[in-house]
């Protein structure tokens, strides 16, 4: 049995979010909107800059960061009941782990606490694993974003997902 630890990611945090996000962009290119080149452009002032944002969290085996994602609370007076989540990636040994279910979990808490009403993502609508996850972690598959991405000139479709909190 493993343990994992949920947290907010910082600046110090920048180095393994990187390799992860590397990983993720080459391997798991329907997970991610940003390619590989625009990721790997990214220089680690740059990095340490988005993290100093806030706006991602992560996942840790034994100190080990083993995936990460977005989490966006809206601002507008209007759409602050909503946070959107995204990208979502747990590094390939790790998959199957529980360590995404631990992330997501993290997430929900959070969102939980800060009173939103609803969490919301996309999915390509090929992305049938990432898809079974957010099912059996209650997500509800509610509308079809068609021509949303093109990758290398082809047109995509996501799915958007919503949880009600
Ligand atoms: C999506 C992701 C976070 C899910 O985490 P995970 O640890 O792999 O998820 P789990 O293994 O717990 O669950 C995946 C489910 O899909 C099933 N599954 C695995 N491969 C599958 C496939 N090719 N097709 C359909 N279902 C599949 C698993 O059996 C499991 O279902 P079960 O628990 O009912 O048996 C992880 O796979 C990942 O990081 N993928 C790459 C990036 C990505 O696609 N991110 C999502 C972007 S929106």
């Amino acid at each position: 049995m493993q343990y994992f630890d949920y947290r907010v990611l910082a600046p110090e945090d920048s180095e393994a979010w990187q390799e992860l996000r590397l990983e993720g962009a080459r391997d798991f290119p329907s997970g991610f909107l940003v390619t590989y080149e625009e990721t790997a452009a990214a220089s680690g002032d740059r990095c340490r800059e988005i993290l100093g944002g806030g706006s991602f969290r992560g996942v840790f085996n034994e100190g080990k960061l083993v995936g990460f994602c977005g989490y966006r609370p809206q601002q507008l007076s209007r759409t602050q009941h909503r946070g959107v989540i995204g990208p979502f990636f747990v590094t390939r040994s790790y998959q199957g782990s529980g360590a995404a279910k631990v992330l997501l979990a993290g997430v929900i808490e959070e969102a939980k606490s800060n009173s939103l009403a609803q969490l919301e993502l996309f999915v390509d609508t090929e992305n049938l694993r990432a898809m079974a996850f957010y099912e059996r972690q209650g997500f509800e598959r509610v509308a079809t974003h068609y021509d949303s991405v093109r990758v290398d000139g082809q047109s995509r479709n996501d799915h958007l997902f919503t949880l009600r909190l």
